[in-house]
């Protein structure tokens, strides 16, 4: 199958549009509280769009994607400079100019449901339920970084004083600082993962805004380890994203910096329950330095990698019973051996009592499927990529399986010096075995 050729550079001088701060379409953008993983924070576009700060390679890989992975990766719309701004009050602003194929559907789908909403005025409503808009979060400095609940734009004259509806931050409790799993959020508004949290903390701290004690990791000492990660520097050319200057109280602005625009897999559930499963069991480029490489091994090797091709590299459920959800982050992936991560599988698909066996059946089906693609992708090679499996966790009867994060994959489109040949055997083995895994979940809960 012919491929766009992935070679163009995406942050190439040509595909600049005005700085944020230039243009009338310039929007507002949100932290995204359902992060699980992952090096960098990612921010919501609005409610279908999340957006990731931009690794070239990962950007060629969509701008070259096959026609028959579409369905099992992430859509992708396109990419856009976002600059943060802080002000006085230590509120910071994340703003971009959204490129005109996205305005264009905007104003598509507004057409839309101005015609449904008169519709209903003029006749019978046929669904009396108003469309619930979703929880509104900002960033803010106090003595650390917070995500705020903030006002819904519909819903502004509940603002107090402060400008908040509610003072409280992200209601995340800890366990213990060993501990990776932590129970979270007692009202859905509230709710951030501890992961995006620190995500953010730790760029931030990274840029210097905040001191190290101001950025306690709310999962434990783990917290150095991540910001000091190598991974990071994969996509260094982009992270030097949001506040550029040292905390004053002067308003300050950063360069804008470029984001990959992604369909956000979790914007149609209400409770979302996330898992990110690290698949393959090799996790380094061929291009990496011998030392990266022997310590990419050795990670590998002490971990459910080497055994399963599968490590949890984030996760969060919702508990029904108490209206919470239970995360755990990649150090507890890292500790788990087989018979951890199979019961944390379990676990991650039990909202009530019992396992979900709808959601276990529509999943094996969806794994089957993407056995079927991967199988007949010829040199395509997914190095540290991971399935995301979402549902949702009360009511709706929502599954989805992707791919996700193909900052160190290849084909070859790419014209890498190493060209692979055949299927990607590491990661079949990793999906072989989750479906083994599932089936064995399955047979436990009918008997
Ligand atoms: N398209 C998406 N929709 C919703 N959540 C996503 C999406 N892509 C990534 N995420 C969330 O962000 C996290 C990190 O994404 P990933 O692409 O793996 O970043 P990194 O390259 O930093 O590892 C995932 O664990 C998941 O929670
Ligand atoms: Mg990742």
């Amino acid at each position: 199958m012919a491929h766009p050729d992935p070679r163009p550079s995406p942050s190439k001088p040509e595909d600049r549009r005005p700085s944020p701060a230039s243009s009338p379409n310039q929007v507002q953008l949100e932290p995204f509280v359902h992060q699980v993983g992952g090096h960098f924070p990612m921010v919501c576009l609005d409610a279908s769009i999340v957006c990731k700060p931009l690794n070239e390679r990962e950007h060629r890989f969509y701008l070259s994607v096959p026609y028959m992975l579409r369905a099992i990766i992430p859509g992708f719309e396109g990419t856009m400079e976002i600059e943060a701004s802080e002000d006085e009050d230590g509120y910071i602003t994340l703003r971009g100019n959204p490129p005109p194929e996205y305005i264009q559907k905007q104003r598509r789908r507004n057409r839309i449901s101005q015609i449904r909403r008169s519709d209903r005025i003029g006749g019978e409503a046929k669904d009396s339920t108003p469309a619930k808009d979703p929880p509104h979060y900002r960033l803010k400095r106090k003595e650390s970084l917070e995500i705020e609940p903030a006002l819904s734009h519909d819903d502004e004259s509940e603002l107090d004083e402060s400008g908040l509806r509610r003072k409280s931050s992200s209601e995340c409790s800890s366990q213990g600082p060993e501990s990776s799993g932590t129970v979270c959020g007692t009202q859905e508004e509230a709710f951030c993962n501890p992961w995006a949290l620190k995500c953010h903390r730790d760029h931030l701290k990274k840029l210097g805004i905040l001191k190290s004690s101001q950025s306690e990791d709310p999962e434990g000492p783990a917290g150095r380890e991540h910001t000091s990660s190598e991974d990071i520097s994969t996509a260094s050319s982009s992270s030097s994203a949001f506040v550029a200057s040292k905390a004053s109280k002067k308003t300050s602005r950063s360069n804008p910096q470029l984001y990959l625009l992604l369909e956000n897999l979790v914007s149609r559930y209400r409770h979302p329950c996330v898992l990110d499963l690290k698949i393959g069991t090799r996790q380094y480029a061929d291009d990496v330095s011998a030392a990266k490489k022997q310590r990419k091994i050795a990670k590998a090797e002490n971990s459910t990698s080497s055994t399963l091709g599968l490590r949890l590299c984030g996760m969060q459920v919702y508990k029904a019973k108490n209206g919470r959800y239970v995360c755990h982050n990649k150090y507890f992936g890292r500790t788990l051996n087989n018979q951890g991560l199979k019961s944390t599988i379990e676990e991650f698909l039990i909202n009530e009592e019992t396992v979900r066996m709808d959601i276990v059946d529509r999943l094996l089906d969806k794994l089957e499927r993407m056995r079927k693609i991967i199988t007949s992708l010829e040199s395509f090679r997914f190095y540290t990529s991971s399935l995301l499996i979402t549902y949702d966790g009360y009511g709706l009867n929502k599954i989805d399986l992707r791919i996700i994060d193909f900052a160190h994959s290849t084909h070859k489109d790419f014209e890498d010096a190493v060209v692979h040949k055949g299927p990607d055997d590491g990661f079949l083995f990793g999906l072989n075995n989750f479906l083994g895994i599932l089936a064995e979940i399955r047979k436990k809960a009918v008997i």
